[in-house]
Formats: C-alpha cells, sequence, structure tokens
C-alpha cells in the first residue's frame, strides 16, 4: 500500500523545515572545529566564497530539481534523465552514511546536558571526554569494545528520531520542526549573549575575524570550505531535493531559498562568534593565547565548552544546559532531514507505506549506528567517515548533478529555469547559468581531485590503513555499490 504524496501545510512550514535541516551540528559542533582547524579567522573568505559559488546555486538546482520533478532524489532524477537514477540512489547512500554517525554525535550533546549539571566532567574536560566518556581505545587499529553507558542514549535517540519520521511530513517533520527552531533561536541567542560578555571574549573574536592570509594560499583550506559548504546547508546530498518535492505547485522558490541560505550561515557565524568568544575568556582566564588554550579538533564543542562553563562559576550549570540542548535540538531536526531522502526514496521507488519505509531504514541504519558508535572507536569512527563522506561522497554527487545539468544536457537547465523562473520572485539568470557551468564545476572537480589524490597519497590524520580502508574508503564504496544495485530495481 502506498500513502498519497505529502505536502508541508504551507510554505512558512517548508521554510522552517529546511532551515532546520540546514542549522545542525555542522553549524554548532563542526564549523567552529573546521574554522579552528584550517586558520581560525582565514577560513572566514573561503567560507562565504564557497557559499556564494556552490552552496546557494546548488541550493536553487536542488530546490528546482525536487519542486519540477515532484519526487525524492532517484525519481527526481530519473524524471529529468533516464539514467540519472544512480545519481539519485548515490545521494540517498550519502544520507545512510550521514545518519549512521550524525545519531552518535547527537547522542554526545544529549548526555552532555545531563553531564553539565554541576559539571560532571571535573578539572580535566579533554580526559573525561576521551577517556571517561567515550573510553576511546588507545589501539590504532580495530578495538571495538562496547560500551554500554553510550549504548542506551543512542538507542533513545533513534527512537525518538523515528517517533518523529513515522508522524509524516506535516505532523512529523513540520510539527517538530515548528516547536524545536524557536527554541533553538532562543536558546542559542542567550547562549551567544553570555558568551560576549566574558572578559577576554573580544580577543577570541580578534582570533575569528582577523583573515590570514598566508593559510587562505593553503588548498586545504579552500577544500575544508567546499567541503564544509554543502554538509551545512544540506545541498548535494538529496535533503533539498526531497524537501522541496513537498511543497506546493506555485511556491517562491528562490525568495525560500535566500531565507534559508541566509538564516543558516548567520546561525554559522554566530555559533563562531560564541565559540571564539569563550576561547577568547579561556585566554584571558590562563594567561595565555587563544591558539595555545585548547586542542582543537572534532572534539572542540565537548572540550572547550565544558572548560568555559567549569569556569564560568555561578550560572554554570545554565550556561552548560543551554549550549548542550542547543545543540541537541539542532542536530534532532536536521536528522529528521537526512533519514527522510532514504525513506522517501523507498516510498517512491517500492510504493512502500511511510510505516514500513521508517522501519526499514531506522531498522537498517539504526543498528548499524548503534553497533558501531556504542563503542571504544566511536569518535575515530566519526572523524574518518565524516571525513570521507564529505569530501568525497558529497562532493561527488553535488559535482555529477551540477554537470548532468550543465554540461551534458543543457535543455534540463534552461528548463529548470523557467520553472523556478516561472513561480519565483528573484529571478535566475545568465549569473546563476554561468556559475554553475563554469565556476562551481572547475571548483568541485579540483577540490574532488585534491581530496583523493591526498586521501591516497597520505591518508588522514594518523588512522590505521584498517580503519581508514575499512570506514572510510568503505562508505565510499558502499555509495557506489548501493547507488548501481538500488538503480537496477523495478519500479513498482
Ligand atoms: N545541514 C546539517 C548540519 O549542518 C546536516 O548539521
Amino acid at each position: 500500500m502506498t500513502d498519497t504524496r505529502e505536502n508541508w501545510s504551507a510554505r512558512s512550514g517548508f521554510i522552517i523545515a529546511a532551515i532546520g535541516s540546514a542549522v545542525g551540528l555542522g553549524n554548532i559542533w563542526r564549523f567552529p572545529y573546521v574554522a579552528y582547524e584550517n586558520g581560525g579567522g582565514a577560513f572566514l573568505i573561503p567560507y562565504l566564497i564557497a557559499l556564494l559559488t556552490a552552496g546557494l546555486p546548488l541550493l536553487f538546482l536542488d530546490y528546482a530539481v525536487g519542486h519540477r520533478s515532484n519526487g525524492s532524489p532517484p525519481k527526481a532524477y530519473q524524471r529529468l534523465m533516464k539514467k540519472a537514477e544512480t545519481l539519485g540512489w548515490w545521494q540517498v547512500c550519502v544520507c545512510l552514511i550521514i545518519g549512521l554517525y550524525y545519531a552518535g554525535v547527537l547522542t554526545w550533546a544529549g548526555s552532555y546536558v545531563y553531564f553539565s549539571i554541576g559539571q560532571m566532567w571535573g578539572s580535566d574536560p579533554e580526559a573525561f571526554f576521551f577517556n571517561q566518556y567515550l573510553k576511546t581505545s588507545s589501539a590504532t587499529g580495530f578495538d571495538m569494545t562496547f560500551v554500554s553507558h553510550l549504548f542506551w542514549p543512542l538507542v533513545a535517540v533513534w527512537a525518538g528520531v523515528l517517533f518523529i519520521l513515522y508522524g509524516g511530513v506535516k505532523k512529523g517533520v513540520e510539527l517538530s520542526n515548528k516547536i524545536f527552531m524557536p527554541l533553538l533561536i532562543v536558546l542559542f541567542s542567550v547562549l551567544v549573549i553570555q558568551a560576549l560578555r566574558l572578559p577576554g571574549a573580544v580577543d577570541g573574536l580578534n582570533a575569528f575575524f582577523t583573515p590570514n592570509w598566508t593559510a587562505m594560499m593553503d588548498y586545504k583550506v579552500w577544500l575544508a570550505a567546499y567541503g564544509h559548504i554543502f554538509f551545512s546547508l544540506s545541498v548535494g546530498f538529496g535533503i533539498m531535493v526531497t524537501y522541496a518535492s513537498y511543497l506546493k505547485p506555485k511556491t517562491n522558490l528562490t525568495g525560500s531559498g535566500l531565507i534559508v541560505g541566509f538564516a543558516n550561515s548567520s546561525f554559522e557565524i554566530l555559533a563562531g562568534i560564541g565559540v571564539f568568544a569563550a576561547l577568547g575568556f579561556m585566554a584571558h582566564s590562563a594567561g595565555s593565547t587563544v591558539e595555545e588554550v585548547v586542542s582543537g579538533g572534532i572534539g572542540l564543542a565537548f572540550i572547550a565548552f565544558p572548560k568555559l562553563i567549569s569556569s564560568l562559576g555561578a550560572g554554570a550549570d545554565l550556561f552548560g544546559i543551554l549550549f548542550f540542548t542547543s545543540l541537541f535540538v539542532a542536530g534532532i531536526t536536521s536528522m529528521v532531514s537526512i533519514l527522510e531522502v532514504p525513506i522517501a526514496a523507498l516510498q517512491d521507488k517500492l510504493k512502500w507505506s511511510r510505516k514500513k519505509a521508517v522501519s526499514a531504514v531506522g531498522g537498517g541504519t539504526g543498528i548499524v549506528s548503534i553497533f558501531l558508535f556504542s563503542t571504544t572507536n566511536a569518535i575515530k569512527l566519526v572523524d574518518i567517515i565524516d571525513h570521507f563522506i564529505n569530501n568525497i561522497g558529497i562532493v561527488t554527487g553535488a559535482l555529477i548533478s551540477i554537470i548532468m545539468v550543465s554540461w551534458f544536457k543543457r535543455s534540463i537547465m534552461n528548463e529548470l529555469k523557467l520553472h523556478i523562473n516561472g513561480i519565483s520572485t528573484i529571478q535566475l539568470g545568465r549569473t546563476w547559468e554561468l556559475t554553475l557551468t563554469i565556476i562551481t564545476p572547475v571548483v568541485l572537480l579540483s577540490t574532488l581531485l585534491l581530496s583523493v589524490y591526498a586521501l591516497l597519497t597520505k591518508g588522514y590524520g594518523d588512522y590505521s590503513f584498517g580503519l581508514q580502508m575499512w570506514f572510510g574508503w568503505g562508505s565510499v564504496i558502499f555509495c557506489v555499490l548501493g547507488a548501481t544495485l538500488f538503480s537496477r530495481l523495478k519500479d513498482r
């Protein structure tokens, strides 16, 4: 049995859900540490350039594809070009992989709300995070011992997300966003204002906003910026295609896209301001510089913030609860959008009911996720999979979708442009076409080749060859196989 295709109740419902999808762990957890690792302030300029030359043009393309074809990525691309169904399944597989570790980080955020009460991380938040909480294995290779206190919260996160998804587009996805997004805005605004009032905050902001021109000569900073922008805006891996497919026929697409893009980047920069202000405060308290005060990397939000919270004295509990609840709330709405892609794809392809599709995706991905991320290797797997899937998985999907419409079959691009312009206030013209035909594909192709070259020659981080092969390249191979196999299935 199939459900009839659902719609958002109104354009505002779509905009809130699209912002809910875009604003997520990427903004609060990922952006500050990626920025930190890539020269702090130096990162802001490549980030903004990546937003304008790739993020927004692709956001409009995703909207046009989803809305015009009225389907999840495999259906939508297939309707534009028969063979392109494989591209849609590639994006579905990317979402399945992201869903695996996204739930893991979400669980850490949820647990840290609780740890904030009385600052349970004690005097050494770094040791607490890696050793006591994650029980990170010191072995370089596979040591996947089960950690029970990671297991149950992870099960709870999966249960909560699936509960929302069972509710459907209107009563599940849209309703949850209407509750969580205003909450997030209030929580996060209070948090950033508090952070800015701390002594030394201005030093942190200087570190964040001062462009470091030398770092900008490093191509890796550019790779990181382009790798991040798609994840952050939720473009290039099927989410916006799927969300736009639930829109009613006459909807202002470009206007909505600009609101979503602007909201996402504002939130991201706000998160950067909050985190760097906090780092400034810590440097001030320790009498050192922002660079020396904390080790960067994937644990930044879970180490820097607890350190800061502990040093606050009065109000520390509240500050901690605010921060980690924001992180959790932002992540839930994005996690919902990530899983909506495979769910919609199964519904479209196999004409499954919503319940069946949610159960299949939740059952499959949920079990693997719970199995992998309640082990002593959790943080290593997050780091490896996140790197490979962002720099190869998302970028490849985005690149192929762009090349398809701008190089192979230009008639599709014209068709999509006419479609968008027929219903939107802001018209797409030559700039959009030129960007998608020249700038975006050239930049993406170069970043992809450079990333693959770097991974093949130097590998990623100091992780063992086995871990990188199984989980890094394994994720990419999963997408290749999944895309090939699913696109061969017969439509029901
Ligand atoms: N766009 C989502 C995020 O930033 C996936 O976390």
